[in-house]
């Protein structure tokens, strides 16, 4: 499974502020629940990020970052799945830190849930989280409707949160609807992560594959090449085998393209130019929609991708695997002398001249 990543924001940045005590007592109440459930926690003080007031001469949602402070804080929450802001209520608002780091990022917000954990004086800092609920919303950040709120008066003992088990309570309750929520909300953030393009099927998209897609890559890879183990009498097979690790690593080295509809990963093909050929690999369907164009569409984007230098296209496929040699025969390809792994063959198709 996919660790989920959750980034928790300490934003008050004075010295002596109670927000990293806040942060603290957070993150040692929702930690066992964190666990238990595959949450990374990543403690993120704002006051150790040294962000300006937002110096950037372009608009945030170009994603065009001049300034290696803005792209450190891009890639931090571009990396989040969700955040827990610990904010004070300044002034019946949220600090303009938060403002402040809000406003520098845009599209790294998107379709990721927000809760908070507000503390003040008289409201407890309620008046900061409705103000901030109203700002994350416009970053398309969806605001949880848990939140914790800490009267300091009632909390606080020497610079510390007594202890308070109702309080732990909130803590965990709050990042189990986040959870919920992050997951409901990936089909969202997948259809807008840059590079994604329509699919074949309505609603499906295809983006290039990162090594954090490796978990579903492993369990799309074996449930298709089961087929090919009984086709060909052999569970020898790397796809059936390999670990995710192993698939996280030829992540790095291959370009592999995913198809995702609703959040699942639906198919994949794998790319890399070898001398003047084109080598297409790992070319799966998921069974159950077999016969509706992915495979093709799949193997179409694989050629269009080769580079200027490639001739062919080249594959390897079982030699009793006879379902996809006649896929690969239907869309050209034709059998070649090159030796690949036992029990396989390999099949080629020149690429259309005005590539090169
Ligand atoms: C500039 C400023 C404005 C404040 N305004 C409010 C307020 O409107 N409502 C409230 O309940 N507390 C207010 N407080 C009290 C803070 O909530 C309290 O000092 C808290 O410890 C501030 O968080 P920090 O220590 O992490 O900076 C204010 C404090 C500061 C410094």
């Amino acid at each position: 499974m996919k660790l989920l990543r959750v980034a928790v924001l300490t934003c008050s940045t004075r010295p002596g502020a109670l927000g990293p005590a806040v942060g603290r007592w957070l993150i040692d109440a929702i930690a066992p629940r964190a666990a238990e459930i595959g949450v990374k926690l990543t403690p993120v003080a704002l006051g150790d990020l040294n962000l300006p007031f937002l110096d950037e001469e372009e608009h945030p949602s170009s994603g065009v970052y001049r300034h290696e402070h803005t792209r450190r804080w891009s890639a931090i929450v571009d990396a989040a799945d969700g955040f827990i802001a610990v904010t004070p209520e300044y002034n019946h608002g949220m600090p303009a830190t938060l403002k402040n780091a809000l406003d520098c990022l845009g599209d790294e917000w998107a379709w990721k849930p927000i809760g908070f954990v507000g503390y003040g004086n008289t409201s407890a800092g309620t008046r900061s989280v409705q103000h901030a609920k109203q700002v994350v919303s416009a970053l398309r950040l969806v605001p949880l409707g848990a939140t914790v709120a800490i009267r300091i008066g009632d909390s606080v003992e020497h610079g510390r949160l007594r202890p308070d088990a109702a309080r732990d309570a909130a803590g965990a309750a709050m990042l189990d609807e986040l959870v919920r929520l992050a997951h409901a909300l990936r089909p969202m953030r997948e259809h807008a992560r840059a590079g994604a393009v329509p699919g074949p099927l309505a609603g499906s998209h295809a983006r290039r594959l990162t090594p954090d897609d490796a978990p579903e890559v492993t369990v799309l890879q074996r449930c298709c090449w089961v087929e090919e183990a009984v086709a060909n009498d052999t569970t020898a097979i790397p796809a059936l085998r390999e670990s995710p690790e192993e698939v996280r690593e030829w992540l790095t080295s291959w370009n592999a393209t995913g198809i995702r509809l609703d959040g699942r990963l639906l198919g994949m093909v794998r790319t890399r130019p070898v001398g003047t050929d084109w080598h297409l690999g790992r070319l799966a369907v998921v069974p159950d929609l077999r016969g509706r164009g992915l495979g093709r569409w799949l193997l179409r984007a694989a050629e269009l991708a080769a580079e200027p230098d490639c001739r062919r296209a080249v594959l390897f496929t079982g030699a009793k695997s006879l379902r996809n040699i006649a896929l690969y025969r239907n869309t050209g390809y034709r059998p070649t002398s090159l030796a690949g792994p036992e029990g396989t063959i390999c099949l080629a198709k020149d690429l259309p001249g005005e590539r090169r």
